[in-house]
């Protein structure tokens, strides 16, 4: 299937040499957005993807998981890697060589919940030391000659709630853009986000700001955009098991209406070729466990299916131990009468 990709939107957001060819991005999530999801959200529709954070210790990059995790091949420009780790050097360091290996924007992780790198504080737990930020931010931008860009979220705590300043230290060490989840570290992912402080920090920045937090349809998207008047908006939950989310939302921003849904057809190819791009990225073993979480996703997803039906579908499907069992199941379950046949199967895997 082949999208026409339409010009950029007058205004569209600049990252160093890069046009943001609209207005929907997609959010780094560890586990989720390895290679075959970036291309296909990227096929989708995302003006541009982030993926997994990589640590930024380079004595793990011989992993088997760092090395997928730093696997573009193939993937359209910009490359954007993510780099996660709590020492300025150690990061420098990890800009300098991913640049080396072909990324094309450098973004930092102080967005992220519960991490540790190397028993230090990394991610949004950095947000607390706004020294060791500011530490941080001028040694990756002064270590590569490619743009460097920041995630972070509103703050640490309700209390201290320093997203604006996070966000102008960010702006004065050269960072150029700015994604801010609208969480403080605190809530990690519990309540809702709020948009009142990515708007103010988009309205004492001029680098681009980007937001994010809970955009799970087109017309979210649209008002977060109006609201905070950000440049951007980054989708992550809301990606999965709908990666047409990124052209729903495109299509809303330019057209003030919803675009049909996927037909049946286009639904049974995504996932026939998300599935497939898993096997052949992960080799057949890891690749049908990983296959699990995201067809359950799609399954979510599925309105043809209610509640029960779905945790019944997802459980058969999670007993399937072969590409080709799978194949088949998704060819089931992509037909239009799918509930009432697979459902009067009870175990599939039997
Ligand atoms: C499973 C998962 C993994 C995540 N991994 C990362 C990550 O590697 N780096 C990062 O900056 N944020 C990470 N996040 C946070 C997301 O990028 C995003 O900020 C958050 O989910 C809020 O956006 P959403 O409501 O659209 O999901 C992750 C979130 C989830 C759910």
């Amino acid at each position: 299937m082949t999208l026409t990709t339409p010009p950029p939107p007058i205004g569209a957001a600049r990252i160093g040499p890069y046009v943001l060819p609209n207005r929907v991005i997609l959010a780094p999530m560890a586990g989720v957005t390895d290679q075959p999801f970036r291309q296909l959200c990227r096929r989708l529709g995302a003006g541009w993807v982030v993926g997994e954070m990589v640590t930024a210790d380079p004595s793990l990059w011989h992993t088997r998981k760092s090395q997928r995790r730093m696997d573009h091949r193939g993937e359209p420009d910009p490359r954007v890697v993510q780099i996660a780790g709590g020492d300025a050097e150690m990061l420098a360091q990890a800009a300098r060589l991913n640049a080396e290996l072909g990324a094309q924007i450098i973004d930092i992780n102080m967005g992220c919940p519960a991490k540790k790198v190397c028993n230090k504080a990394a991610g949004s737990a950095l947000l607390r030391d706004e020294a060791l930020v500011a530490e941080i931010l001028d040694a990756v931008v002064a270590a590569v000659d490619i743009p460097v860009t920041l995630k972070i979220r509103t703050g640490w705590c309700a209390e201290s709630n320093n997203g604006v300043r996070i966000a102008q230290l960010a702006e004065a060490a050269g960072i150029q853009a700015l994604a801010v989840h609208g969480r403080h570290r605190q809530q990690r992912y519990t309540g809702q986000a709020e948009y009142d402080t990515i708007a103010e920090i988009k309205s004492r920045l001029s680098i681009p700001v980007i937001a994010n937090g809970d955009i799970t349809n087109p017309e979210k998207g649209a008002e977060v955009l109006a609201y905070t008047g950000a440049d951007a908006v980054m989708v992550g939950r809301g990606a999965q098991g709908n990666p047409w989310i990124f052209q729903q939302v495109d299509h809303y921003l330019q057209y003030g209406e919803r675009m049909a849904l996927p037909s049946l057809t286009e639904r049974h190819q995504v996932l026939h070729s998300h599935v497939a791009a898993l096997h052949a990225f992960y080799g057949t073993t890891m690749g049908v466990r990983i296959a699990r979480k995201h067809v359950g996703w799609y399954l979510s997803d599925d309105p043809r299916f209610t509640p029960p039906q779905q945790r019944a579908l997802k459980q058969q499907f999670n007993a399937l131990a072969s590409p080709e069992r799978q194949f088949t199941w998704i060819n089931d379950a992509m037909a239009l009468d799918a509930a009432t046949r697979l459902l009067a199967k009870g175990s599939y895997a039997a």
